[in-house]
Formats: C-alpha cells, structure tokens, sequence
C-alpha cells in the first residue's frame, strides 16, 4: 500500500552545511579518528552568570506561561534601548520590535512575511548557507551576487548589485560581519547597497548577529541607521547567541516599520508563541547589564584570532585572511589548486581536523577554507597543528 510522502515543497529545502559535515565527523569518529574541531560557530565561553542568575531567578518566580507573543514588554523595551545607544536607531517597543526563537525564525518569517512566490532574494556570495532552504520554503529564489576580493577583502560592489537586479528582485539580504568572509562593511560602502535598495526597491534585510564581534576598533553601522529612508526599508535581525554566548537558549529579536513587523508577527503566530518567558527575562538582564561581558569575550575572540594567524603564517600554498569581525578566518587555497571540499575531506579523514569548505557558501566561496575560532583552547591549538600540518603535506 502507498504511504504518505513529504511535499514537494521538502525537496527544496537542504540540510546546513554544519549538520552534513557534523555526520560526516560522527562518522570518523566512530571509525576510531580523533577529531579536533574548527568547524562550528558556537562560542565555548559560558554564558555570564548574571544572565542565567536571572533565568533561574525567573524560573523561581513562576514566569513559564506563555509570553507575550510579540515578546515580553520588558525585553522590547531592552531591545528599543540597545537600539537607541548602540546603533543611533530609534523603534518603538510597541509596534517596531518582535522577539524571536533566534535570528534562525527571524529569517524566516521576514522573508514569508516578504515574498510573493517566484520573487528573488539578492545574496551576496559566499554567504551563510542556512538562508538558502528559508527563501526556498517561503517561496522565493535566491540569486547570488559573487563577492569581488580587493586586497584580500570580500566586497560587495553596488554595481553588481544593481546588475543583478530583475523585475522579481524584492529582497537585498546582508550580513555584516558576514559570516563566512569576515568582512565588515565601511559606511559608505553600505551607503552605495542601499542606494541601489532604494533605485530598486528593495527590502533590505540585515542579519547583524556578529555585531559585537569586531576586530582593530572597526566601527559597525547597520544599514537601517544611514538615513529615514534607508530605516523605512530595512529589517533589523539580531540575536543573544553569538554576542553573550547564549546559541542554545534560541533568543532573538527583529526591528523594522510597524508594517512589517505586523506581518512578520502573522507568520511567529503560526511557527511560535515565542522563546520562553524565563528565558525572555534572561535577555533583559544581558542586555540591561553591563557589557564589560561582551568586551571580554570580544577581547578573547581577539586573541585567538591572533593565534589564528601565527599557527597558520608562512605555508606555501595557502594563506589565512584576518577577519575584520566575527568569528571566523578564510583560508586561501587557490594557489594549491585543491577543490576545497577535497581539501576539506583529506584534512578530516587524514590529518584529523575539521574545517568548512568556502565552497559549501557558494561558488564564489570555492577556494578557501572556513576555520572557526569560537571554541579556543586547547581543542583550536591542537585543531590549529593538525590544520598546518595537513595544509603542508598538500605542498610535499
Ligand atoms: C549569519 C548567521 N545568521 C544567523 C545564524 C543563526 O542564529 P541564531 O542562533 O540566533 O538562530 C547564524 C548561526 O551561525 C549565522 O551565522
């Protein structure tokens, strides 16, 4: 007898690129191989212990009812305030601001919120991998727009931005610090993307997750902050996960126009009531708090950064390009002429680290390596000898 099988729609929708390497990991693993990880983006620091003092305080209290589904009053209100003094950005708690189960829901319900079917969505490249099934479930088509590197630095050029445009381009998605490239975007540079925005009309769709994470005092500007006119197209997405280590408490927000943020609030009610009220209480104590926190762990992202170029100096056929944020470093590869998931498998299986392949962002990603450095100590030097050595026997 027949069984029901998925929908069509399923077929669209890929694993991340993590969860396919983290099986392939498992994998050697259980074939007895000692793995050192530079693969994930998930910080090893704790989170501070005035956020979970609050959780527990929270949890004692009695607060696990359902929030409010836009998200508690109190965090909009920390999130409004984080807004007003970190980025010169100003929405009302009311009507502007939405908590989410991560930056992972925020993206996908601003992008159902957005697209009409067969709409496309401009993603430079290489890019996070996990915006592609999100587009893809929620109707629309990604065009990749190929990064241009100048001295060694992944740009985005407005003008390609603009050729890339058609009559169903709706949605300009940025990331800045862009995860994987490392790149932070100048203002002006930013200034140029949403002018095209606007000669387009666009949504600007802006996930500042590593926000916090920045490297040689380089300044963060969000793209909502440029102009009125640039606010009244754009969405700001951020989360708790990356700046106060919290990936697994899944705590987000998003700010934009009243408009949007009543149908991005349609789409939560059907996918999520949102995170859990203790943990919502959570949030208002990191972002209420001090924020000597985040610059420690900024300072220690510093350091390992660092660690990150010695180990990796002088190899002669691959060459590491320091991030300007987040927590990740590229690899050049091109002069080993290795296909990076080749490079990627033979440090996995013979040299014993894993890291991602550039390719796995995109074709414009191929070529590089992906080392993350969110976990330090022990598990990146030991990850960081293995990667040298592997990286060596290429050249022998
Ligand atoms: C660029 C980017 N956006 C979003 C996310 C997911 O964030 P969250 O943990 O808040 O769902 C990640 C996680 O690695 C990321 O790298």
């Amino acid at each position: 007898m027949a069984l029901p099988t998925p929908s069509s729609r399923i077929s669209l929708l890929r694993p991340t690129a993590v969860n396919t390497v983290l099986a392939e990991v498992r994998e050697a693993r259980a074939a007895g191989r000692d793995i050192a990880s530079l693969l994930r983006g998930e910080p090893d620091l704790p989170t501070p212990e005035h956020i979970v003092a609050a959780a527990e305080r929270a949890l004692r209290e009695g607060r696990t009812g359902y929030p409010d589904n836009q998200g508690e009053p109190a965090l909009r209100e920390a999130v409004a305030a984080k807004l007003a003094r970190e980025n010169h950005l100003h929405y009302s708690a009311g009507d502007e601001i939405l908590i989410t189960t991560g930056a992972t829901l925020g993206i996908y319900a601003a992008l159902a919120a957005a697209l009409e079917p067969g709409d496309e969505v401009l993603l430079p490249e290489p890019i996070y991998d996990a915006y592609r099934s999100p587009i893809a479930l929620a109707g629309g088509t990604a065009r990749s727009i190929p990064a241009q590197r100048v001295n060694d630095r992944f740009v985005l050029d407005a003008d390609a931005v603009r050729d890339a445009c058609g009559p169903r381009s709706r949605v300009l998605l940025l990331n800045h610090p862009w995860n994987p490239t490392g790149t932070v975007f100048r203002r002006a540079e930013l200034a140029a993307l949403v002018a095209v925005a606007e000669q387009q009309n666009l949504l600007v769709l802006s996930d500042e997750i590593y926000e916090a994470i920045r490297y040689d005092d380089r300044e963060f500007v969000s793209p909502a902050a440029l102009s009125n006119a640039a606010r009244a197209r754009t969405i700001v997405i951020n989360s708790f996960s990356k700046t106060y280590a919290m990936t697994g408490w899944r705590l987000g927000y998003c700010a934009g126009p009243a408009l949007w943020m009543r149908a991005i609030f349609l789409v939560l009610q059907q996918a999520s009531r949102g995170p859990a009220t203790f943990v919502q209480d959570a949030g208002v104590a990191a972002l209420n708090g001090s924020q000597e926190c985040v610059e420690q762990m900024r300072c220690e992202y510093s350091r390992r950064r660092e660690s990150v170029c010695t180990a990796l100096a002088g190899l002669p056929y691959a060459r590491v390009l320091p991030p300007e944020g987040g927590f990740f470093a590229m690899v050049d590869l091109r002069a080993a002429e290795e296909p990076s998931d080749r490079a990627r498998r033979r440090l996995l299986w013979d040299h014993g680290v894993v890291v991602m392949h550039g390719a796995a962002y995109g074709a414009a990603g191929e070529g590089t390596l992906r080392i993350s450095f969110a976990a330090g100590g022990r598990s990146l030097e030991q990850g960081l000898a293995r990667l040298r050595e592997g990286l060596c026997a290429k050249s022998e």
